[in-house]
């Protein structure tokens, strides 16, 4: 049996509209989701035994069984059993709890190594389908790209490819952000706008903010694509976090394409058509910011999701 070693990018949400609940209590929504190319390495190495261990180089990713490649990992010897066990190196690169798919990416990778390496013929629908159980973030991070996201997050469908685009990230290195924190933060305000019947939610996707976002990404108008990004938790967070309100106002006031936070926060991204205008991006954010917590990476759009790396 052979090791793997995964590249296992971040995403963006361009659109993140909350529609209304769910009967799963979890939230109806409407995403745009976009790879960029700032990507963990997770290398998977067959293990004697039933064993899963996890490893990472990051001291604050957990490496028990509530870490998502930990989970991948059991679901996958539950379907499979008899392939044995397997150690999964975690090389961190994504910043975590920031809203960037961090955790969801390398769930996905252990999903896409342990096929390659069981040699399961997996299609891309069926490795999908186990990711979704796994967390709503994770059946995109399988294929990634550019797609289209509702539901909980789980129906995909493919948008055309937007890789003319660079995306700055900027994060606080000491702020980090709960997922359930920030859907409860938008309920506790916003709950009395919820479409909950389906005939609602239907008219509410119609008419939501993604109709504007589809029709300048279809045009591949990247002046438009900026000004129509959106993300209904935005508000909610930034209120509770004014570091990362200003982060966003400085940003704005260089005029980048466009600039929001990314899913639940607290990375704020702003868009620009060349590299060259990234990292002037950046330079001017931190200068501007000046405080050594600030972390910026400049990122570029990417079309794959979870690629092999190499087989070792
Ligand atoms: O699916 P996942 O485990 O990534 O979701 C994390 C949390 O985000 C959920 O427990 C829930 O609080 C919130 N969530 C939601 N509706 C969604 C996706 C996530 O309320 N569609």
């Amino acid at each position: 049996m052979q090791s793997y070693t995964l590249l296992a990018p971040a995403k963006i949400n361009l659109l993140l509209e909350v529609i209304g609940d769910r009967p799963d209590g979890y939230h109806e929504l409407v995403m745009v989701m976009q790879s960029v190319d700032l990507a963990d390495e997770v290398k998977i190495t067959p293990l004697a035994g039933d064993r899963i261990i996890v490893r990472c180089d990051h001291p604050m990713v957990p490496t028990d069984s509530s870490n998502l490649a930990y989970k991948a990992a059991r679901l996958m010897q539950q379907q499979y059993p008899g392939h044995g066990g397997v150690e999964i190196q975690i090389q961190k690169r994504i910043p975590i709890g920031a809203g960037l798919a961090g955790g969801s990416t390398d769930g996905a990778a252990t999903l896409v190594g342990l096929d390659l390496m069981w040699n399961l013929g997996l299609t891309q629908a069926e490795l999908e389908y186990y990711a979704a159980q796994l967390g709503s973030d994770v059946p995109f991070c399988v294929g990634g790209g550019t797609k289209l996201a509702l539901g909980r997050g789980e129906e995909l469908s493919p948008l055309a490819d937007l890789d003319q685009c660079y995306a700055v990230l900027a994060k606080y290195d000491s702020l980090s952000v709960s997922t359930p924190w920030a859907y409860q933060t938008y309920r506790t305000r916003f709950a009395d706008c919820y479409a909950n019947s389906p005939e609602a939610q239907e008219v509410r996707r119609r008419q939501g903010p993604s109709v504007p976002l589809l029709k300048a990404m279809q045009a591949q108008d990247y002046v438009q694509i900026g000004q129509c990004l959106h993300n209904d938790l935005e508000r909610a967070v930034l209120d509770e976090l004014p570091r990362v309100a200003r982060l966003k106002e400085t940003f704005l006031k260089h005029q980048p394409l466009g600039c929001l936070m990314s899913g639940s926060g607290p990375t704020v991204f702003a868009l620009t058509q060349t590299q060259a205008e990234a990292q002037a991006l950046a330079q001017q954010v931190q200068a501007a910011i000046a405080d050594a917590d600030l972390q910026c990476w400049v990122t570029q759009f990417c079309r794959f999701g979870i690629s092999v790396l190499e087989p070792v």
